[in-house]
């Protein structure tokens, strides 16, 4: 297993085989995928990238958007030499996997879609996003993490899972509140991805969380309903973060699923 620092972006590598690409959601870092390295690893090579401004990875400047992303995630498969990968995103990660899709379709052989939606924020949710944006630039991080813990973590969760819970608040809390607020007016000003999916070709998970209050599973289902062949599976005991709060059953499904299409591959 290797960590490496580079000037734009640090990320993680890990195994051989077939590439998964694991983004992160917000606001958050590629160790959130702590409990999916060693499982998916085995038969495959695992790059979790820290996004721009994000966990270990410089911001990008004065001012951040989702394609900057997507852009950011193509540089660095470029310098892999990698040509196509299983996306893989949570929540923002999945704002990014629409992006990535519809910029690079060629790159992908799969889509991923954990606990993230296809519509843009309506006008409430984009002011939302300007106000706490314009908090953590005043007044830092704050009680943030606290605040998003509770709407993040199915409620049970919240003293089950004590060690997820402690990552998670860690990852939030060592945030630059520069990068907090460039995220949030990303993904207020990301466009609605909405009319794409009936589009994409390559065969798509949406993953949602039993308890998910963020992203809830109905909402998925219709996104789901919209894109060819896609499948759906609903992660039991877990809320928004469903990598984190049932990591064994989330990894068994994403491995059934790459699983499945390698054997599509191999016998079609
Ligand atoms: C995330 O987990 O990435 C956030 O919930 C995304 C959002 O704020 O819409």
């Amino acid at each position: 297993m290797k960590t490496i620092n580079q000037p734009t972006v640090n990320f993680l590598d890990v195994g051989a085989g077939p590439v998964v690409l694991l983004v992160h959601g917000f606001p958050l870092n590629h160790l959130m995928w702590r409990y999916q390295i060693k499982s998916l690893s085995m038969n495959h090579r695992v790059i979790c990238p820290d996004l721009p401004g994000f966990g270990a990875s410089p911001g990008s400047g004065q001012s951040l958007t989702l394609r900057q992303c997507v852009e950011g995630l193509i540089g660095l498969l470029d310098r892999l030499e990698i040509e196509t990968v299983s996306f893989c995103g949570l929540s923002m990660g999945g704002y990014i996997g629409w992006q990535f899709w519809k910029q690079y379709p060629d790159r992908l052989t799969n889509l991923i879609a954990c606990n993230t939606r296809a519509g843009a924020d309506n006008e409430t949710m984009a002011r939302a996003r300007r106000v706490s944006a314009g908090a953590a630039r005043e007044n830092g991080i704050g009680n943030l993490a606290n605040e998003m813990i509770v709407k993040m973590f199915a409620p049970a969760n919240l003293s089950n899972l004590a060690e997820a819970v402690e990552l998670v608040r860690e990852m939030i809390s060592s945030t630059d509140p520069e990068s907090v607020a460039q995220g949030q007016l990303a993904m207020a000003e990301r466009p609605d991805a909405t009319q794409w999916l009936a589009e994409i070709r390559v065969p798509t998970l949406f993953i949602a969380g039993q308890f998910d209050n963020i992203t809830s599973t109905a909402e998925m289902q219709s996104n789901c309903e919209l894109v060819p062949g896609a499948q759906i599976c609903e992660i039991p005991q877990a809320g928004h973060l469903t990598p984190l709060e049932n990591p064994q059953i989330f990894n068994e499904v994403v491995l059934a699923f790459l699983r499945s299409q390698r054997h599509d591959l191999i016998s079609g």
